[in-house]
C-alpha cells in the first residue's frame, strides 16, 4: 500500500536527503531557540545585578586563566539536595552579562555559584594559597603565584568597552578608572573580589 511513497524517494537521492535532513533540524532548532530569544525572564538581568568591578573583572580572567572553571561549576540546579547545599537556584538574568558563561557541569569541587560572602576574604587567601591549610582532606591544587603577580590594567578599560558594546551597563567613569583601579593590585585580591562577588545580587534580593 505504501510502495510508492516518499522514503524510497528520499533514501535514494543523497541531495534531496541532505536538503531534508538540514529542514528538519532547522525547525527543531528554531522551536527550541526562537521562544528564548523573546522571552524576557531569559534575557533580562534580575534586580540589584551589578557589572563586575574592574578588579572582579580582572579576578574572572584569571579564573578562567587557572582552569577554576574545569572542577567547579556555577550552576545551581533546582532539586533539593542542590538548593540546600548551595542556595537558591541558579537564574538566567543572573548570567546576562557572562561573557562566556562558566556554568560547566563538572564538579570536582562543590557549585560556587552563590560562593559570595560564605567565606572571609582571609580564609579564600590561606585556602587559595594551599587548600589543606584550611581543608585538610581537599584535593584542590595551590595557587600561590597570584600572591606574586600583580595586575597592570593595561587591558581592563579595552574589556569592559567590549562588555560594553555587548550590553553591560558600564558608565565613562566606570571605564576611565579601570586602570587605577586595578594597577597595582595582587591576582589573588582580584580573584578573591570575584569569588566574593559570585550570586550575591540574588542574595541581597532575598535580605
Ligand atoms: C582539581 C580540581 C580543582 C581545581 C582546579 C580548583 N578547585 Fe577549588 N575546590 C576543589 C575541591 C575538591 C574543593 C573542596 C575542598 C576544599 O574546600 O578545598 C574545592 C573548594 C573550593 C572552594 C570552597 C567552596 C566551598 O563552598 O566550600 C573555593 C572558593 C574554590 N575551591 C575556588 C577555586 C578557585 C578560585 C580555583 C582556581 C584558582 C579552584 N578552586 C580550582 C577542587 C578544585
Amino acid at each position: 500500500m505504501f510502495k510508492n511513497i516518499k522514503h524510497d524517494f528520499v533514501e535514494k537521492r543523497v541531495g534531496w536527503l541532505a536538503i531534508f535532513t538540514v529542514l528538519t533540524i532547522s525547525i527543531g532548532g528554531l522551536v527550541e531557540i526562537t521562544p528564548l530569544l523573546f522571552q524576557k525572564q531569559t534575557n533580562a538581568p534580575v534586580v540589584g545585578l551589578e557589572p563586575y568591578t574592574a578588579l572582579e573583572l580582572e579576578g574572572r580572567d584569571i579564573y578562567i586563566r587557572e582552569g577554576c572553571n574545569v572542577c567547579h561549576s556555577q550552576m545551581i540546579r533546582p532539586f533539593r539536595a542542590e538548593t540546600e547545599r548551595y542556595g537558591h537556584y541558579s537564574l538566567a538574568g543572573e548570567h546576562v552579562w557572562e561573557r562566556p558563561f562558566l556554568w560547566g557541569s563538572k564538579r570536582t569541587g562543590p557549585d560556587l555559584a552563590r560562593v559570595g560572602g560564605r567565606y572571609s576574604d582571609e580564609w579564600h587567601y590561606v585556602h587559595l594559597m594551599n587548600p589543606r591549610d584550611v581543608v585538610p582532606e581537599s584535593n584542590m591544587p595551590g595557587y600561590p603565584w597570584l600572591a606574586e603577580n600583580t595586575l597592570d590594567g593595561e587591558y581592563t578599560a579595552k574589556k569592559m568597552e567590549v562588555y560594553r558594546q555587548y550590553g553591560v551597563p558600564y558608565t565613562d567613569e566606570d571605564i576611565a578608572g579601570a586602570k587605577e583601579a586595578v594597577a597595582g593590585k595582587r591576582e589573588v585580591d582580584a580573584l578573591i573580589a570575584y569569588l566574593q562577588s559570585l550570586g550575591t545580587a540574588l542574595q541581597q534580593q532575598a535580605n
